[in-house]
């Protein structure tokens, strides 16, 4: 295998149009930081490039919607991401964005080559095109119902409802997003990049040079291959972007899935301006793009295409796209609220970023789509990092503490069982090298904590509070074991738990370890006095996670309201049919549950006249005691009916919300019992 000199990571440039979610840490991020970590503790020469895409239809869509300027759009997220990134440990090089005058002009300089050098194709062709508004329609902007699934808000790129890549032209009764019209389709002139030109090009790279990437990413493009290219366009019509740098391309931006994998470009000559070229373009170079699943084409076909077509780039090394992570069983969706933020997490849950970086690793949508939830959040704190790693290193540095005052103990003569154990955690180091190296940092993390499972079994088998009462040289030399096995952890937990192994080696009082010394038995020399021990995880408790489960209840309700549309009135009546309907006020003296009968309650209802009793399906929505002492309207002369062995005599009155909840219907004031409704 090639060996190279440097390795440049190139990170999804997420768009500014919201804030950023634990979907964005766990598929793109996180990932990529710690394979940046990792190869910096190996010492190696290493750039995390990232920014924001405030380019494309998603902001224009934003700032519409708020009736304020994408301008206003892109500075109000870019510093919110940017901060996000720099409190959950992401350690960028750079972190910069598209509208920088530098990107302007390298993306713009970077079409005018590939322009110069004849690697276009201009071509008339139809688009969708808004009469109301005089524009042309972004794939984003064209709404419609989706031709695989029904759902009635596919947009002309995709369906978020079953996630079907989609064109603007499959949508069935297409409708304009930005004024409500039906879209007209009319010709207008773009640049196309040819990619069937480049398609045996690829074949070969891709699925001939590159068999060993993830078999997610290898099989979307070898699909995308055998489907065939066809030329794309680079350009669209839209006031917001980069100017095609062309005479006669008024009107006309570079398409945002031009300008932005050019950002790394840019991003690195802004970080590295005397010596960008070398991350480039020198072979001893390594790329490698971090992204999620639906970037995969434009990292692998369509980038990679723009790069040969210039031709003195490097083509990525490997690209290790992830899936989706959905959150408790439904797609993270920015528009429906449904995600977890990671501003929102930290104001909730202050100092626990090395947490929910464990969970999203351990739950990494690395082959498949995964799903978060709080329970399993809350499982994986308490019964791993608690539990396992925290319990090690808390019970070594406080048996250290209490048999040796904080000293380092020295290491005796060593057992049987003392060798086993060096052994085993000396051949852990391979193994999460072998995993890190090939992007399965799922398992890299796992093993890691096998290294602390080791600690944990043999202080258990050594009982050296035991062996306090009889032989203090052997309680010497298990301190000394686990005290090693701690700053190992110290080393392979730094690219998971950034945070928390600064504060382990703060304890240990080491700086940080290279990672070449991983697996050494001599991390800490004896008598070394060590710092006073503090916690490194604590447990959650059930009201914490049920309050976050809380809060998505709260969205989901809310975003079924806001769905909510009422059902067409009904067929007109006259009054004659109305009058004989005799709809009354009663006062609720008792409400109870129906034994056996999950749905429905009873209630004794003064009625003014006498009392009666009726049986109502509204055990789901309200608690008895919620209606005890209210008054309720109800049909008073509907025949009476026997339900689970009750007779029910009329019907209480309640609205149903939108997702068939059910509010009881009250008078304003209250009113004597029996007073008609009318
Ligand atoms: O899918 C997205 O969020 C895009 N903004 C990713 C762009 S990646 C790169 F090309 F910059
Ligand atoms: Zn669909």
């Amino acid at each position: 295998m090639k060996q190279f000199k440097r390795t440049l990571i190139t990170t999804a440039l997420p768009y500014a149009n919201g804030p950023v979610h634990i979907g964005h840490l766990a598929g793109v991020y996180v990932p990529a930081d710690i394979y940046a970590r990792y190869l910096r503790l190996k010492g190696e020469e290493v750039l995390m490039i990232g920014g924001s895409d405030e380019h494309g239809a998603p902001i224009t869509i934003r700032a519409k919607k708020e009736g304020i300027t994408p301008q206003d759009i892109v500075d109000r997220y870019h510093y919110i991401i940017k901060k996000s990134f720099e409190d959950f440990g992401i350690t960028f090089d750079i972190y910069s964005r598209t509208t920088s005058k530098i990107h302007h002009d390298t993306a713009s300089a970077f079409f005018r080559a590939l322009y110069d050098k004849g690697c276009f194709i201009e071509k008339t062709a139809e688009q969708y095109y808004d009469r109301e508004a005089n524009q042309f329609l972004a794939d984003r902007y064209i709404t419609g119902k989706c031709p695989h699934c029904g759902n009635e808000s596919a947009y002309g790129d995709q369906c978020e409802a079953c996630g079907a890549s989609l064109n603007p032209t499959d949508l069935i009764h297409p409708k304009s997003a930005v004024s409500g019209s039906v879209p007209v389709m009319k010709e207008t002139r773009h640049w196309y990049l040819p990619l069937d030109k480049w398609e045996p090009f690829l074949r070969r790279w891709i699925l001939e040079d590159h068999t060993e990437w993830k078999s997610n990413v290898y099989g979307q493009c070898k699909s995308w291959l055998d489907m065939g290219l066809k030329p794309r366009a680079v350009s669209r019509d839209l006031d917001w972007g980069i100017p095609v740098p062309v005479e006669g391309a008024e009107g006309k931006v570079l398409y945002v899935w031009f300008d932005a994998p050019v950002g790394y470009i840019s991003n690195t000559k802004e970080l590295r301006p005397d010596d960008w070229e070398t991350w480039w373009k020198d072979p001893d170079t390594r790329m490698i793009h971090f992204i999620g699943k639906d970037n995969i084409v434009f990292h692998c076909i369509v980038f990679p295409s723009m790069l040969k077509a210039e031709g003195s780039y490097n083509l990525p090394e490997n690209v290790p796209a992830n899936e989706f992570l959905n959150l408790e069983g439904d797609k993270i969706s920015t528009s429906r609220n449904w995600a977890v933020w990671l501003h929102e997490y930290l104001e909730d849950m202050p100092g626990k970023q090395d947490v929910l970086r464990y969970v999203l690793t351990a739950n990494a949508p690395e082959t498949k789509d995964n799903d978060f939830t709080w329970k399993d959040f809350q499982a994986r704190n308490n019964n791993e990092l608690v539990a396992i790693l925290g319990n090690f290193v808390n019970r070594a540095l406080v048996l250290t503490w209490k048999y040796f005052d904080g000293y380092v103990p020295a290491l005796n003569e060593l057992t049987g069982c003392d060798r086993q154990t060096l052994q085993e955690f000396a051949g852990v180091k391979a193994q999460i090298e072998r995993l890190l190296d090939a992007f399965h940092f799922r398992d890299a993390q796992k093993e890691t904590m096998n290294l602390a499972r080791i600690g944990n079994k043999y202080l258990a088998d050594m009982e050296p509070w035991k062996l306090a009462k009889t032989d203090m040289n052997r309680v010497a030399t298990v301190l000394n074991i686990a005290l090693q096995i701690t700053a190992n952890l110290a080393i392979a937990f730094e690219p998971f738990l950034p945070f928390s192994m600064q504060k382990l080696n703060g304890m240990l009082r080491v700086e940080p370890l290279g990672w070449k010394r991983l697996g050494a038995t001599d991390l800490l020399p004896a008598g070394r006095r060590l710092n006073l021990p503090e916690l490194l995880f604590e447990k959650i408790d059930d009201r914490t996670v049920e309050a976050q489960v809380q809060k998505l209840l709260d969205t989901k309700k809310a975003n079924e309201a806001a769905n909510y549309t009422p059902k067409p009135i009904g067929e007109m009546i006259d009054y004659d049919c109305f009058a004989p309907l005799d709809i009354r006020v009663g006062t609720v003296l008792e409400c109870v549950k129906v034994p056996e009968a999950d749905k429905l309650l009873q209630f004794k209802i003064d009625d003014g006249l006498q009392k009666r009793t009726i049986v109502s399906g509204m055990a789901a929505c309200y608690d008895p005691q919620d209606l005890t002492g209210k008054q309720v309207c109800f049909i008073a002369n509907l025949k009476p009916k026997t339900l689970k062995g009750i007779l029910s005599e009329g019907m209480i009155l309640s609205a149903e919300g939108a997702a068939g909840q059910l509010t009881v219907i009250m008078p304003e004031k209250p009113v004597k019992p029996g007073s008609q409704v009318k």
